[in-house]
């Protein structure tokens, strides 16, 4: 009697302790699924955010084209993307992946070596004027007066990973090319806003002339061609756009930076 007793209260214990374990381990559980469940936008829940960022994804991966403004709903979200820790680790990370990519190639080194660079978005950054009330992110409908004058006070600052991507290039012996869509008659505030903050010297720096017609991507193809028939070899070729990165010659590797703010095609 005695024995089964002891047996009995053992068992309670035990049980008692596994029970205890079991609650413990739920509330575990459900503390992580509540944690997930707004973010996953599951059981119902509508996620405003989760909207934006497969937008974003959209954008990034070019299955969304031509679209011609940040949706407004989205304009919180772009805006805290971009100002935030996020836009500089995705540049950052592009930078790592180039760099690592650019070491490993083996270089003839003749002075040929080239890689191409986008300015907007890519070099040089244009947030602080994305950022403004009457630009809203790219919410806002383009404005080619305000925009151009933004460009032509020369105060933009440069990419997060840009630069380091830029020295790296220098020090391997490939020649900076940029080609940019901006108009040729901005071309000494673009040289001093480059050389500004720290892109000291380039191969070619393309600005779109009177003659360019046509879309980004004929423009950029076209440049591109004249550089190869010219016998350079483009070793790699970033941009924020997609229209910088497809057409012809663009490069033996291409290399996308995130731009949800506007659509150039
Ligand atoms: C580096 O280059 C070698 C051949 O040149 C290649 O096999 C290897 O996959 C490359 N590594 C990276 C990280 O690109
Ligand atoms: C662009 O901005 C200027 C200056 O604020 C303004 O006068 C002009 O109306 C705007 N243009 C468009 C198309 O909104």
């Amino acid at each position: 009697m005695k024995v089964s007793l002891i047996v009995f209260f053992f068992l309670v214990t035990s049980s008692s302790t596994t029970c205890f374990q079991q609650t413990s381990n739920e509330d575990y559980i459900t503390t992580q699924i509540h944690l997930l469940r707004p973010k996953s936008g599951a059981a119902g829940y509508k996620v405003p955010q989760i909207d934006c960022l497969s937008w974003r994804l959209a954008v990034e991966t070019y299955n969304l084209r031509n679209w011609k403004l940040v949706p407004e709903s989205c304009e919180n979200y772009v805006g805290h993307y971009m100002q935030g820790k996020q836009y500089r680790d995705d540049c950052e990370a592009v930078a790592d992946i180039a760099i690592n990519y650019a070491k490993n190639l083996t270089l003839a080194r003749d002075g040929k070596e080239i890689w191409v660079f986008d300015i907007d978005e890519t070099t040089l950054s244009n947030m602080p004027y994305y950022a403004r009330s009457s630009v809203q992110f790219g919410a806002i409908p383009y404005n080619d007066t305000t925009f151009n004058a933004w460009v032509a006070e020369g105060k933009a600052p440069a990419v997060p990973g840009a630069l380091r991507l830029y020295r790296t290039l220098l020090s391997l012996g490939i020649k900076p090319v940029f080609i940019s869509g901006t108009k040729d008659i901005y071309r000494k505030v673009r040289i001093s806003n480059l050389k500004k903050v720290g892109y000291l010297k380039w191969e070619k720096l393309i600005l779109k002339g009177e003659a360019d017609k046509g879309s980004a991507v004929e423009y950029k193809s076209k440049r591109r061609t004249e550089l190869v028939e010219a016998g350079y070899r483009i070793v790699g070729n970033i941009g924020d756009q997609w229209s910088d990165l497809l057409g012809t010659n663009v490069g033996d590797r291409t290399f996308k930076v995130p731009d949800p703010m506007y659509y150039i095609g």
